[in-house]
């Protein structure tokens, strides 16, 4: 048995694989979707990623503790907002246990009833594609049906710490 065998056996510890995605360098998004009486959630998710041009689809990934994850797998639609460099306050809040996060922004409505954070980098409105199990987290792949995008420098995430990415 070869040395490297022997390592595909054992899955790596969680820790270990926590810190090495900590140096891969991501963007910063805020997951947005209206509930059921219209009232507006969002959390701050670093998971989101393309994942096809055509048909165009982008995924992201909910941690299965989260009591808004019914809410995600039943739902018509959801919003991804792009972060910009000068939003990184809302970042946090956004992954606060504030449990008034849309009343610190300015947001509206988009043409698919989701919920859009003003000045963000890029709003993407997106219809239910596919959900797929994750481990301890629910994949969620989306379909984008509209695209607002706005100039500017990035909010970015590495090593564990939000920061500004001088595009
Ligand atoms: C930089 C950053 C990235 C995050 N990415 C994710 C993610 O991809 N998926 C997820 O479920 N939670 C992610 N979180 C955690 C949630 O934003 C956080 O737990 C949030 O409070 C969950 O919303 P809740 O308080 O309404 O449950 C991230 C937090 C931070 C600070």
């Amino acid at each position: 048995m070869t040395q490297t065998s022997q390592f595909l056996d054992q899955p790596v510890a969680s820790a270990d694989l926590r810190n090495v995605m900590g140096c891969y360098l991501t963007g910063v998004t805020i997951v947005t979707l209206a509930g059921p009486d219209k009232k507006p959630y969002g959390l701050t998710v670093t998971s989101f990623n393309s994942v096809s041009l055509s048909p165009p689809l982008i995924l992201w990934s909910l941690d299965n503790r989260n009591d808004k994850l019914p809410m995600f797998q039943d739902t018509r639609g959801f919003a991804v907002n792009i972060m910009a460099a000068d939003q990184l306050t809302l970042c946090k809040t956004f992954a606060s246990a504030d449990n008034d996060r849309f009343s610190n922004c300015n947001w509206r409505f988009g043409a698919y009833g989701q919920p859009l954070l003003e000045n963000a980098l890029a709003n993407l409105e997106c219809r239910p594609w596919a959900e797929y199990d994750g481990g301890d987290h629910t994949i969620f792949v989306g379909e984008v049906v509209s695209i607002k995008q706005n100039k500017g420098k990035a909010a970015a995430f590495f090593n564990g710490k939000l920061g500004q990415h001088e595009g």
